[in-house]
């Protein structure tokens, strides 16, 4: 079976319908203000890649939000594993799996009621795409003149269903021929690109800021397997002005793992160029966290969703 037999398969409250089929009602407060938080990850030989660390990171998006979740944890699981199966996933074809958890129908008010009782609706689909250039050659990033919200406005780490400053600044980037974009804060330190983590080798070491961006869980975990092999990595505010002397870039997610960046556009249309298909470090850091990923898969063999 290939990846072309998956089905995009939806779950809205434990029913399970095609993706194209599903329907949402009009009332529900992730449809009208984007009240709602979400998770995406994919899965490996059917091996859920960090599901605990996802599920962590949901319920904090909803603390965040002051949101109570009504389903717990081990419910969630396993309307996920009902809806991979119904999508026919099988060994040999990864899924990608999105699960997102509204506030729930209520009133036109902006104010959640505490009463409202949330909804969860599930996709699972086949993973996206990829084209293999943007992994042999690597991607092209611009910043934008959109700069990322402020955290005392809206914590980026509230993984949230509202990516409207997301999406105005990767529009922004394609407008000027880029694939993705690398946003600024207000002070004109990078914080993210669209949804991915983003790194550059600076003065010869590895770095991605620490703060004004989703805490990305593929960046943890390149942390954490960059460090047992030996490669220093950093958290560290990072100005526009010091990418001129970048000399390796590349972005990390869930979806992505790690992609090499091909050039930057500055602000000033000035361009920064990175070696094709990624330098050293990057192509390193990508079979380092390749061998991760075989040891998580190898250790979590039970959380396998596939199977019965
Ligand atoms: C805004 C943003 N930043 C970073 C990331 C990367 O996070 P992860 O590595 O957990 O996929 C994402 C992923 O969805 C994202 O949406």
């Amino acid at each position: 079976m290939d990846a072309a037999s998956i089905t995009a398969t939806a779950n809205i409250d434990g029913v399970i319908s095609p993706a194209a089929d599903a329907k949402i009602s009009v009332m529900d407060r992730g449809f009208l203000y984007g009240d709602s938080v979400y998770e995406v990850f994919r899965t490996y030989n059917g091996v859920p890649f960090l599901m605990d660390e996802h599920f962590d990171r949901l319920e904090n998006s909803a603390t965040l939000i002051s949101m109570t979740i009504s389903q717990s944890r081990d419910q969630l699981i396993e309307e996920i594993r009902r809806t991979v199966r119904a999508s026919g996933a099988d060994d040999g074809n990864d899924v990608y799996v999105r699960y997102q958890i509204t506030r729930g129908e209520g009133p036109i008010d902006l104010y959640p009621s505490p009463d409202l009782k949330t909804r969860c609706v599930i996709i699972v689909k086949a993973l996206p795409p990829w084209d293999p250039k943007l992994y042999a050659v690597g991607m092209t990033v611009a910043v934008p003149s959109v700069r990322r919200n402020p955290i005392d406005a809206l914590d980026p780490n509230i993984k949230g269903g509202n990516y409207l400053n997301n999406i105005l600044a990767i529009t922004e980037a394609r407008k000027l021929g880029a694939d993705d974009c690398v946003i600024l804060n207000h002070q004109g330190f990078v914080t993210e690109a669209a949804n991915s983590n983003v790194w550059f080798v600076l003065d010869g070491k590895v770095v991605t800021p620490g703060s004004g961006n989703l805490r990305g869980l593929t960046k943890n975990a390149l942390h954490k397997a960059c460090a047992a092999a030996g490669v220093q990595t950093e958290e560290t505010a990072i100005h526009i002005d010091q990418l001129v002397d970048a000399t390796e870039c590349f972005v990390s997610s869930a979806t992505r793992e790690v992609m090499p960046v091909k050039s930057i556009r500055l602000e000033d249309a000035t361009m920064v160029h990175f070696p094709a298909g990624g330098g050293e470090m990057t192509r390193r850091i990508r079979s380092i966290f390749t061998e991760f990923i075989t040891a998580y898969v190898g250790e979590h063999s039970a959380d396998r969703l596939f199977s019965e």
